[in-house]
Parts: C-alpha cells; structure tokens; sequence
C-alpha cells in the first residue's frame, strides 16, 4: 500500500468515527501495527497480543527498526529537527518493508503510537503518519508510553508470566533520557519509587563517552574500551548509594570523570581505565540500589529494560545477584532494549486491558 504521506496532511486529525471503538475477542487476542519515533529510531512491529493481564504473551511477527546513528553522530547527539526531517522520510519507507499486503492489513486489530516521552517534533511525525495510516486503513489508534514500553520490553522473550511465582517484581529503566525504579504489584500495577534527579544514565555513558574522545552513542562504546581497562583504576564516587531512598543521581560522577582527566594524557590505557572505573560506579549504584528494593518490597524478579540494559556487565551484575537471591531476572532481549516498536505494542496492549487512554498528542515530558 501507498505512503499515508501521499495523502495531505491534516495534522491535529483525531481518528474518530466507527473505528474508534475497539472491541477484542475474548481470548484478549490483538494484532497490533506499533509505531514508534520518540528519538532516532525509525521504528514499526507486527505482534500478535494474548493472554490478558494474566498471562501476557507476545509474538513479534515483524520488527523493524531503522537507526538515525549515522545522520546525528557526526553532531555527537540527537537533533530534533533532524530527527523530524529523518523521521517524515524513513516512515513510508519502513512501513513498506514490512510487506503488509492487503489481507495482512485487514487482519490487524490496532495500531499503536508512541506519544511520549521524547523530542516533540520527532513525536508528532510518529502521531500523525500513525493517524493517517489509522483513518486509511479503518483502524482504532492507541498511544503508548515510551517508558512502559521499556519496562515491559522483557515479556516480548518471556514464554509464560506465572504471575504468582514472579510478582512482585522490581523494575529498572535504564536509557538515555530516563532512570527509574519501581515496585510492580501486578503487571499493571506498578508504583514508581525513585527516579534520577539530573542525568540518566545512558546520558552520564554518553557525556563521558564526549569527554573520552569516544562517537555517539557512547554506551557502546565505553563498554568496548572498558574491556581492556582495570574498574579498580580510579575510585570514582558512587552518588546516592547508602540513601534510603531510591533516586539516583549521575551528573556527579560525570564531573568526578570530567577533573580526573584535566591533567591526563588520554592514552589508550588511560581511557580504559576510566571507562572501566565510570562503569563500574555507575553499575554498583544501579546494581545496589535495584537489590534494596528487593529486599524491602519481597520481590521475586527484576525486570530490565531499556538502551542500558544492553550493558553486558549490568546485566551479568543483576543476574549474578538475582541468583544469590534466588530470584528471576526478566531483562529485554538485547534486540528489544533500545529503541523498537515491538514494545510499544507491549504497552499499548497492557493499557487497554487496563482501561488507560492516553491522549493522542506528543507528551515530550510525559512520565511514569
Ligand atoms: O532506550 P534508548 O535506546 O533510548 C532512550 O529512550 O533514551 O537508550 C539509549 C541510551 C544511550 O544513552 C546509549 O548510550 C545507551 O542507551 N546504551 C548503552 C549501551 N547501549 C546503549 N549504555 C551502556 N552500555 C551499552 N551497551
Ligand atoms: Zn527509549
């Protein structure tokens, strides 16, 4: 099918009519179009939804997603009229690399959008391809959090959820724009306990990175380098560690990198050693504070997910005490822990059996 760009665009459009209403069977059975351009992704996903709030199960029949990393790394960061103008070119062209014929089309339920968090301009290109696509093909629109879409991210991999056996469950989101931690009562359920009160910390990865000489996105990238470092080099602080609460705070620890390297040569051994020691402060904060919650909710998993998720030694970390303790740890196949559609179809899924709506419009600064 053509391009919903082909059409004019009418923007502020809200899918009304007949179509607005959805009605699933009663096997909570979905096949969800997901759509998402909260930031340099480019990204859609066919999955098919099942199990309801009980048994959530997923099949990600296609995932596509198409990365910005070249256009704004030579910037050393994402800029949001790029993203747009990116964005407004790759969504035609992503949609029809899904190869949805005609029938295809029909048998999907819904689409679901990203509405927020994110950069704004790069939101409303997701939103209104989303609502043009949902008027031409006759289909109900629903938003989805980006942040939810993280934190669910690990049920695209998990075979069954046995409720009972894994809730309730502490989450960690850890991506460039945010760090949260919550207490999931029921899948559903969840109540936010701390977030990061100034950097994130896949943003302290990346401004480190900068600071290193290192391309953007530099998580990768200080991972790599960090393999051939000593993590006991430097003593880097560990902001936050011992509070009894849950936030985190991360621009401290970038300023501790930024006066350790004034006065230093950054040979190729010097580098390593501060990516190895930042990432090792780094993931003990995340580490420490993650089991605290653990103990004080009785959870019996961890769920992970987001861009930093993909960090081989967090997850090692987590999971060597998640088996201390013997609990399960549910983190995002690495596919599934930056940016993707698949899900948003996750959370798009949740919310509606949850009976949550959530407006149509671009939400940059919307939460958890
Ligand atoms: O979730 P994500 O793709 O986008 C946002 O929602 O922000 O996260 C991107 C962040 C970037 O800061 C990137 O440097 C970081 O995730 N990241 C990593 C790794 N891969 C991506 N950080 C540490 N280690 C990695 N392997
Ligand atoms: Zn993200």
């Amino acid at each position: 099918m053509g391009s919903p760009f082909d059409a004019p665009l009418t923007k502020g459009l809200l899918v009304a009519g007949p179509f607005d209403k959805l009605t699933i069977s009663s096997a909570n059975t979905m096949k969800i179009l997901s759509i998402e351009t909260s930031c340099d992704e480019t990204a859609m996903a066919v999955v098919v939804a099942k199990g309801g709030l009980r048994k959530p199960r997923f099949k990600v029949l296609k995932n596509i997603v198409s990365s910005q990393i070249e256009v704004h790394r030579p910037y050393g960061g994402v800029f949001p009229m790029l993203a747009k103008r990116e964005h407004i070119k790759n969504l035609p062209i992503v949609l029809n690399d899904l190869k949805l014929s005609e029938k295809n089309m029909k048998e999907i339920d819904v689409i679901a959008v990203t509405v927020g968090p994110g950069l704004e301009p790069a939101l409303w290109t997701g939103i209104n391809f989303s609502k043009e696509l949902a008027n031409k093909v006759k289909k109900p629109l629903l938003g989805a959090n980006h942040l939810e879409g993280h934190l669910y991210s690990p049920l695209l991999t998990l075979k069954e959820l046995d409720k009972n056996a894994r809730l309730p469950a502490v989450g960690l989101i850890v991506s460039g724009g945010h760090t949260i931690l919550l207490v999931l009562k029921k899948i559903d359920e969840w109540k936010k306990i701390g977030e990061t009160r100034d950097d994130a910390v896949g943003e302290a990865y990346d401004k480190v990175a900068r600071m290193l000489g290192m391309p953007y996105p530099g998580g990768p990238e200080i991972e790599k380098v960090a393999k051939n470092g000593n993590p006991s080099a430097i003593h880097f602080p560990r902001p936050m560690i011992h509070h009894k609460n849950y936030d985190f705070s991360f621009s401290g620890l970038k300023t501790a990198v930024l006066y350790d390297i004034r006065d230093k040569k950054l040979t190729k051994k010097v580098r390593a050693d501060v990516a190895a020691s930042f990432q090792q402060a780094a993931i003990d904060v995340l580490v420490t504070k993650t089991m605290h919650a653990v103990e004080e909710y009785s959870a019996k998993s961890i769920f992970l997910g987001g861009g930093v998720a993909a960090n081989s030694l967090l997850r090692k970390t987590l999971k060597k005490k998640a088996v201390e303790k013997r609990l399960e740890l549910h983190v995002s196949e690495m596919k599934y822990s930056g940016d993707n559609a698949a899900m948003i179809a996750v959370a798009a899924y949740i919310n509606h059996l949850k009976g949550k709506k959530l407006r149509i419009t671009a939400q940059a600064n919307l939460n958890l």
